[in-house]
């Protein structure tokens, strides 16, 4: 019997099938990666919501008016992760456990990304004179509000979420004799109305920002203030922000997560758990991808192009596709997620996390490193990965799911242009290749 032809009616239908059964199954990851990631996120408040329903909470919050809050957060102190044998500081024994990991996992290196500072500094010095005032989201150390008095501002206030944090910037500002110009006050930005302010902010500086631009909810937390509390023409600093990803050939991605043989032992079949689905960063693995040899697959895909004195939330759809192209032939063992952030649109101060950026500044690479979603290009039921191989000017098609709060971002394969896994029809239309025109004209023998 002659292989079965297909119709371009056909064609099209099975198609719309397949777009249809890798829509579904892209929705059912999102539905799964959004269950996996609300306990952390409610794990991460700590014992009680801000009056706005914001994803991410400081480490260290806690609602001042709860005392099951206050309950929770004596569990949840330092000294408890240890036996009671063990010795621990009693600086840090009482400590928010999660606080004493957030210093110690990424604030002192944020403080010694100098980079960063300058980037602040540079951008405060622009806008900063003796008639502004300058409100600080997130204080922590106290750094950019006292580089604001530095500057001569009129005032200063900084609200910062975790209690102990707040202590700490107060000491500061003191130890730097800049208290009469700067108030800290431990609250989240969504609590702080006009009333706590001698005046509506001239400036507004925060660096809120996860190794995701959005991952630590920044714009929420600006939109928030910006329609409650700023002018309409307060400076925003910084004031964009670009999350870019970038298909990327990284072997030595492989030699981390995949597997194949050993001596002659198949392995393989413990690809089936490759987690394709989650974005991971690199400092969590302790390393740099400026120290991993890699290279660029694509232009870098725009996922959120954000100006946070004016975007608000709702402003993309979470599921969008986006078509790329690739510029070198290789296999795209994951997509690279970095972002840049930047005075204004025709500003030329910038700050970036792309790791070709960040080759000299390790502080920064060990604070925010980078993210990394591996990539399957096969199709849905498949027991294990399909590795996506690509051809340069050839184009894919990807299809991007962003949480509301835009806190998880993830790029799913949906389509290209040469990939035989990629593409539904493939199989058939190499089937197909030594029919002759006239079965399907005669309608075929099958399709009688
Ligand atoms: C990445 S650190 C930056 C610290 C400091 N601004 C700097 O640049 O050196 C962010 C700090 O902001 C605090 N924070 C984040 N979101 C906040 C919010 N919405 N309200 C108050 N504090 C917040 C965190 O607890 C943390 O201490």
């Amino acid at each position: 019997m002659p292989p079965k032809q297909l119709s371009s009616m056909q064609k099209f239908a099975m198609q719309q099938q397949e777009a249809e059964k890798k829509a579904a199954a892209v929705a059912a990851k999102r539905a799964a990666v959004a269950a996996q990631q609300a306990p952390a996120s409610a794990s991460s408040s700590q014992g009680g919501a801000p009056k706005k329903n914001i994803g991410f909470l400081p480490p260290g919050y806690v609602a001042p008016t709860s005392k099951a809050a206050a309950a929770q957060q004596r569990k949840e102190s330092f000294e408890y992760q240890f036996d009671e044998h063990f010795l621990v500081p009693e600086r840090i024994a009482k400590a928010p456990s999660a606080l004493v990991e957030a210093v110690n996992d990424f604030h002192y290196a944020m403080m010694n990304d100098h980079p960063r500072n300058r980037f602040y500094y540079e951008l405060l010095k622009k806008h900063v004179t003796p008639e502004t005032g300058v409100l600080e989201i997130g204080a922590g150390s106290g750094l950019l509000s006292m580089m604001a008095a530095q500057l001569g501002a009129k005032w200063v206030v900084a609200v910062e979420g975790s209690t102990e944090m707040c202590r700490l910037a107060q000491e500061n500002v003191k130890a730097n004799k800049l208290q009469d110009k700067i108030k800290v006050m431990n609250m989240l930005s969504t609590d702080l109305t006009p009333k706590h302010l001698p005046e509506r902010p001239h400036i507004l500086v925060s660096e809120i920002f996860g190794t995701m631009l959005l991952g630590e909810s920044a714009l929420d937390y600006i939109q928030d203030v910006r329609e409650r509390v700023l002018r309409p023409d307060t400076v925003i600093i910084p004031q964009m922000g670009i999350q870019y990803a970038v298909l990327i050939d990284c072997p030595t991605l492989d030699s981390i997560c995949s597997v194949t043989q050993w001596n002659g032992l198949d392995l393989s079949r413990v690809n089936s758990l490759k987690d394709t689905a989650s974005c991971v960063f690199t400092k969590k693995y302790g390393f740099r991808m400026s120290s991993v040899p890699f290279k660029r697959l694509s232009e870098p895909i725009k996922i959120l192009d954000i100006d946070f004195a004016k975007t608000n939330q709702g402003f993309t759809q979470l599921e969008r596709e986006f078509r790329v192209k690739a510029i070198e032939d290789g296999t795209a063992h994951a997509i690279l997620y970095y972002w840049t952030a930047f005075e204004s649109a025709d500003g030329n101060e910038i700050m970036s996390t792309a790791p070709w950026d960040t080759i000299d500044n390790f502080p920064r690479d060990m604070q925010w490193g980078q993210a990394l979603q591996l990539v399957d290009a096969g199709k849905e039921g498949e027991s294990e990965p399909t590795a996506l191989v690509v051809k340069r000017d050839e184009e894919y098609s990807f299809m991007c799911c962003t949480s509301e709060d835009h806190v998880i971002v993830q790029l799913n394969f949906m389509g290209g242009s040469s990939d035989k896994h990629a593409d539904p029809l493939a199989d058939l239309e190499e089937v197909n290749l030594d029919d002759d025109d006239e079965a399907v004209e005669a309608g075929g023998a099958d399709a009688q």
